[in-house]
């Protein structure tokens, strides 16, 4: 049944291995150094707080809210900001933390904005990539896993609002 998670795709153990990986990666990266954590509303919320402390040392975090025009499904391409960053980006070594890169018309958007702010550096770290639904071309530096072409939840994802909370990455039901 459609809207219903069916079968896990990523089990929370395997999540949380790989975001232990990712922040030591990252921290190698960024020695002694600052990181400001932007996180991209809602989704990445539960990534960016795992990441966060899998990273350890000096690390601050800030969300910014997007959300596109019309149909998701249709790709209208048109993005808007919904929340911007309280913190200043000038001059930061910032990551741009996303739940998920589909199209890459957020990502792509963000970055735009984000960007032209003048900050020192700027990455970014995404649990998933579903390569195949690309339309942009987004530079993903930390990547968690890559997936099929399914829709999934949980781990912060979800269909119409449900499922944010569960611990593992389900395939949602046709
Ligand atoms: P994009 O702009 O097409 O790359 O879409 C990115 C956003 O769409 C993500 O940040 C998610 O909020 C949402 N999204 C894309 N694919 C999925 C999915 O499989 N499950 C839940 N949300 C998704």
């Amino acid at each position: 049944m459609r809207g219903q998670p069916e079968r896990i795709l990523i089990p929370a153990a395997e999540i949380e291995r790989r975001i232990r990986f990712m922040g030591a990666e990252i921290r190698a990266e960024y020695p002694g150094q600052t990181i400001l954590l932007i996180g991209v509303l809602k989704g990445s919320a539960i990534f960016l707080a795992d990441l966060a402390r899998a990273i350890t040392g000096p690390v601050r975090f800030d969300f910014i809210g997007a959300s596109s025009y019309g149909s998701r499904t249709a790709s209208s391409g048109e993005v808007r900001l919904t929340k911007d960053v309280d913190m200043p980006v000038a001059g930061a070594d910032i990551i741009v933390v996303e739940d998920i890169v589909d199209t890459g018309t957020t990502l792509d958007f963000i970055l735009g904005q984000l960007g032209r702010r003048g900050p020192r550096s700027m990455k970014v770290a995404a649990l998933m990539d579903k390569p195949a639904r690309h339309q942009r071309d987004v530079p993903i530096d930390y990547l968690g896993f890559t997936i099929p072409n399914e829709f999934v939840v949980g781990y912060g994802l979800d269909y119409a609002e449900d499922y944010r909370a569960l611990p593992d990455v389900w395939v949602l039901g046709e």
